[in-house]
Formats: C-alpha cells, sequence, structure tokens
C-alpha cells in the first residue's frame, strides 16, 4: 500500500461531479487499499477518490464503535429520513475548517463493492452523516457550503480536552 497526497481546497476535481466506475480490477482494489491507509495516516473517518485526485465514483468510510471499514462504489442514496439532526464535521480535504452541518439522520444507500457486487445498506446518525459527506464529494459539493456554525480551532482543542478528562 501507499500514502496519497490529499487534494487540499481549492480544487476544480473537489468541485467536479465524479465519473462512474466500470471497471472492478487490481486498479481499483489497489485505489481503495491505498485510499484507506491515507485516511487512517490522517485520522480521517471518510475519504473520497476525488481528494486522492482520482475522479471516480468510490469512497471509503469507516462506521461505527468496530470502525468497520466499506467501500462505495457508484453509490446512490434511495432514501433519507426527514428527521435531521445537526453536528460537527471535518474533512481531510479542508485541513482548519470544522463546522455544524444539518443533514438527515438515516440513508439508505444503493452501491457496488471493490468486486461490483450491488448491495444495500441502511445508516444511521454519524454513520449517516459520514456516508452523506463522502457522497456530496463524489458530486463535486464540498461541506464548507453547508455549514452553519463554524469552530475556532480554540474550541475544538477545549471540546477535545472536555473529551479526555470524562473519559
Ligand atoms: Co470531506
Amino acid at each position: 500500500m501507499a500514502l496519497l497526497e490529499i487534494v487540499k481546497n481549492p480544487a476544480k476535481i473537489l468541485e467536479t461531479k465524479a465519473a462512474e466506475v466500470t471497471k472492478f480490477n487490481a486498479d481499483l482494489a489497489k485505489l481503495l487499499d491505498d485510499m484507506y491507509e491515507t485516511m487512517l495516516e490522517n485520522d480521517g473517518v471518510g475519504i473520497a477518490a476525488p481528494q486522492v485526485n482520482k475522479s471516480i465514483q468510490a469512497a471509503v468510510v469507516e462506521l461505527g464503535e468496530e470502525r468497520d471499514v466499506l467501500e462505495l462504489i457508484n453509490p446512490v442514496i434511495v432514501e433519507v429520513s426527514e428527521d435531521t439532526g445537526v453536528d460537527m464535521e471535518g474533512c481531510l480535504s479542508f485541513p482548519d475548517l470544522y463546522g455544524d452541518v444539518e443533514r438527515p439522520l438515516y440513508v439508505k444507500v444503493q452501491a457496488q463493492d471493490r468486486t461490483g457486487a450491488l448491495y444495500e445498506l441502511e445508516a444511521y446518525d454519524y454513520d449517516a452523516r459520514v456516508i452523506q459527506h463522502e457522497i456530496d464529494h463524489l458530486h463535486g459539493i464540498l461541506f464548507d457550503k453547508k455549514i452553519t456554525r463554524t469552530y475556532t480551532l480554540q474550541e475544538i482543542e477545549e471540546m477535545y480536552a472536555e473529551e479526555d478528562e470524562e473519559q
């Protein structure tokens, strides 16, 4: 595996709709492995191919407390809840930006895995949020436009300090 360079905002590729994946081959598998390694190295919970300079519909996310890895190829959101929630998000392409984003609390997604097999997935709460953030990337939609409240780095540090105290 290899670490990939992360494309930082502003960049045209980040605002471009990515192309459908049609070849489920060794190149795709290597890209997904490298994206996963790059995500872990940068403490992310999701990464989309345009963020590593590949304009294709592929993303990797970590879900749940077990941090299960899920690969989303050509994902389509087929259902969302009317109920929404607001929570803080960050993005590997925006190193110093953290902000509240409102999103549906539930999504149902159809996608393919690295072999091309179709699957369906339901996700709730933070998992649903991560999936929606990454699928947005595949459509050239960035979270900065959806932020309703920005956090300063000092506020972020204080939040993490409080979390550490609670543990
Ligand atoms: Co992002």
